[in-house]
């Protein structure tokens, strides 16, 4: 008897305020046509001031369990994949377990940039297969906003804020969870990094000067990994699960680059209808991509029972991570 994580609920928030290519042609020195052909943007959603990582993952959670039709009182777990959390202590899991009353769940944070959801949801998978009538709330959030240099364009056209997440629990059906992937490179982590206001370099009047405190990146040289990378882990994903290219209903991969989904749809030979984008709306939401793409896919109604999905995503570490699962 096969016990499976089956995803039994979903959702997803994002703040109210939208900022467009055209804010930003007003701020820097940019354009609609730069953004739209090189990235895919065409906007994305901004926290104002005072709403936190927390609010987004709290309003993504509630949505996520009304689905599930779960009491937070039921749940056991709650993991939280978030580069940009309210604080360094407590965990953004934490302020989520008090907010909507989870009494008996214990609270994380994972560490895993861009792919904080999916190795979020790995471990959340290896835990209902230890015990399947476990329910986990799984979440990525994001306040790239927060942590980017809005004079930079090379990466302040990019980044944004937003939380989606999902609730898992065993069955023993043949839906949920088939293969889970995890993959890191420690090496190269100077390419994509925020290198200040941690414990190597603290809040200090020369950190802040050198604009330590925000998003460094080498964008052609991550773009170059992470096509390489999530083809591969794709190629893995498909092979541990026993499953064809052509078997497969809907991949959902991280939204960084819209020439980087393009890129993997032609390697991967996917039709255009197999490949879920959303990126015109939202930029990089990091580790929240994943699931706020997954919930609007589910709500769409793009999911049907027993379709084959693969989920990649590429980040920062580096990290990269696959999860196969049967809807
Ligand atoms: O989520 C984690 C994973 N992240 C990623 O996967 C991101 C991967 N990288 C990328 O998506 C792309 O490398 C970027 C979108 C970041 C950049 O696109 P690119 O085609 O690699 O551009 P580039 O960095 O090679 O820059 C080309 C030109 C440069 O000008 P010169 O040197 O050729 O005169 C840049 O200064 O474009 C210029 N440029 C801009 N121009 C207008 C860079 N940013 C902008 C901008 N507006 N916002």
């Amino acid at each position: 008897m096969t016990i499976r994580t089956k995803i039994v609920g979903t959702g997803s928030f994002v703040p109210e305020k939208v900022l467009t290519n055209f804010d930003l042609e007003k701020m820097i020195d940019t354009s609609d046509e730069w953004i739209t052909t090189r990235t895919g943007i065409k906007e994305r959603h901004i926290c104002r001031d005072g709403e936190n990582n927390s609010d987004l993952a709290i309003n993504a959670a509630k949505a996520a369990l009304d689905m599930a039709n779960i009491d937070p009182k039921e749940l056991d777990l709650i993991i939280v994949g978030t580069l940009t959390p309210d604080m360094p202590m407590p965990s953004v899991a934490c302020l989520v377990q008090h907010a909507l009353g989870a009494k008996k769940a214990g609270a994380m944070d994972i560490s895993a940039t861009c792919s904080g959801f999916l190795y979020s949801l790995s471990v959340a998978d290896k835990f209902v297969r230890c015990n399947p009538e476990a329910k986990i709330l799984v979440i990525g959030s994001e306040v790239l906003s927060r942590r980017t240099n809005w004079q930079d364009r090379t990466t302040c056209v990019l980044f944004a804020d937003g939380a989606g997440a999902a609730v898992v629990t065993g069955t023993q059906g043949e839906e949920g969870i088939v293969s889970t992937h995890l993959h890191a490179d420690g090496s190269v982590w100077e390419l994509l990094t925020i290198r200040g206001l941690g414990t190597a370099h603290p809040v200090d009047q020369s950190i802040l000067d050198k604009g330590w405190q925000y998003i460094e990146m080498q964008g052609r040289d991550v773009f170059k990994h992470a096509v390489k990378a999530l083809e591969s882990v794709a190629f893995e994903a498909l092979e541990a699960s026993g499953w064809k290219m052509e078997d497969l209903d809907l991949l959902i991969a991280h939204q960084a680059n819209i020439r980087i989904l393009e890129h993997l749809r032609e390697r991967l030979a996917l039709p255009k209808d197999k490949v879920f984008i959303n990126i015109h709306k939202y930029g990089n939401t990091s580790a929240a991509s994943i699931p706020i793409a997954l919930d609007e896919a589910n709500r769409q109604g793009r999911l049907k029972p027993g379709d084959k999905v693969l989920m990649i995503s590429f980040g920062g570490g580096f990290t990269w991570a696959g999860v196969t699962m049967r809807w």
